[in-house]
């Protein structure tokens, strides 16, 4: 038995076989409508990936389901969410951009992950004892697992870079663990090490109703974020209620110290300009809040509304969307699938034919 000794003869076929260029993969979940933190955060990052890597993006309907979900909102949701990323600059011809639960090797990968992972490590996941609140008992296994699930989408592929928020860089360690254990327990080289791309905290957008907590697209309060489909009125009216000092704009960033509210609308300027907080202050710094969140609204319409008005074109098209994501799903099967019935022969899973 070769178990812990490294490489078996059932090596690593597949992964050497393929190309250099280094695999992206994430994912997002469609429990909701993209907001703007969203996009900062995560999407606009996955964009330029498209030209260096293989990248391949995707809604995982899989993992919204870990919580309650009304079964049209979440149809629509999803669909709404694969429009958002396209129409964010997401090219389904330069990219692979599917839904999670089309490609069967996402589930079939997980169980396996689901006898690989060890209760302890997911005992220590600080997102499910966040999610799960008080009532532990009462959250769905699934929830549990979420983790396992999210292994088996990156690995399933051998993606080695996945770009995530800050939130997220637990579960890829968790999933590095996952790929080392089944290395291991297999005798084999199979799993590589996957590299978290974080992005930094410029990218945190936070709530416009307290600049200590982050802009979600589940808190209560739909004043608290900007959705990518708020209209242009929408979008003024909650940058005008926004939360904010009675000082007017520092001159520089060492004046935005104990100031969140205003650090925010600042850094979400500077993100819609392409600039930085520091040319935002040099340009608006002495100014007071209402003619700041006058330029702020402004911007952030003249930024998203060709985003929303491509959204609004696919979303009026669902059986063309969905034809592009059926595609896609081909696409990441070819990929997925293989490597996750590889997995299952080394597990000793007798193959189909
Ligand atoms: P979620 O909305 O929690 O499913 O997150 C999806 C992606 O968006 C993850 O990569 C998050 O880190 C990112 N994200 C969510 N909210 C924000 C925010 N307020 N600021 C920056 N990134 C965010
Ligand atoms: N858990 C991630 C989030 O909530 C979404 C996700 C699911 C993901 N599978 C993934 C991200 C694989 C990166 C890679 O943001």
């Amino acid at each position: 038995m070769t178990r812990g000794l490294g490489k078996a003869e059932t090596g690593p076929a597949i992964r050497n076989s393929e190309s250099a260029m280094s695999r992206v993969f994430s994912g997002i979940q469609p429990s909701g409508v993209p907001t703007l933190g969203n996009y900062l955060g995560a999407i606009r990052n996955w964009v330029p990936l498209q030209d260096t890597h293989e990248a391949i993006y995707c809604v995982v309907d899989l993992h919204a389901i870990t919580v309650w979900q009304d079964p049209k909102e979440l149809a629509r949701q999803t669909r709404e969410m694969a429009a958002a990323l396209i129409a964010s600059g997401l090219d389904p011809d330069r990219c692979i951009l599917f839904i999670q639960s089309h490609v069967q090797a996402h589930t079939r990968l997980a169980w396996i992950f689901n006898c690989v992972a060890r209760l302890g490590w997911l005992n220590r996941m600080t997102q499910f004892k966040d999610k799960a609140g008080k009532d532990r008992e009462a959250a769905s296994s699934g929830l549990y697992v979420y983790p396992n699930l999210m292994a088996a989408d990156i690995h399933t592929y051998h993606a080695t870079l996945v770009p995530v928020g800050e939130d997220q860089k637990q579960h890829l360690e968790l999933a590095n663990d996952i790929g080392e254990k089944f290395n291991h327990d297999y005798g084999v080289d199979f799993f590589p090490r996957i590299e978290p791309l974080i992005q930094g905290v410029a990218a945190r957008v936070m709530s416009l109703r307290d600049g200590t907590k982050k802009m979600s697209k589940s808190d209560p309060s739909d004043q608290s974020r900007i959705n990518l489909t708020d209209d242009a009125d929408a979008v003024a009216l909650k940058i005008r209620r926004a939360k904010t000092d009675p000082e007017p704009l520092p001159g520089s960033e060492a004046g935005l110290e104990g100031r969140p509210e205003a650090r925010n609308l600042v850094g979400i300027l500077a993100a819609v300009t392409g600039t930085t907080p520091a040319e935002v202050l040099r340009d608006h710094g002495g100014k007071g809040f209402g003619a700041f969140k006058e330029v702020l609204a402004e911007a952030l319409v003249a930024h998203l509304g060709p985003i929303q008005a491509e959204m609004k074109r696919l979303l009026a098209d669902p059986a063309a969307l969905d034809g592009l994501l059926r595609k896609g799903a081909d696409r990441a099967e070819a990929i997925a699938t293989p490597i996750c019935e590889k997995a299952e022969e080394l597990v000793g899973f007798l193959p189909r034919r």
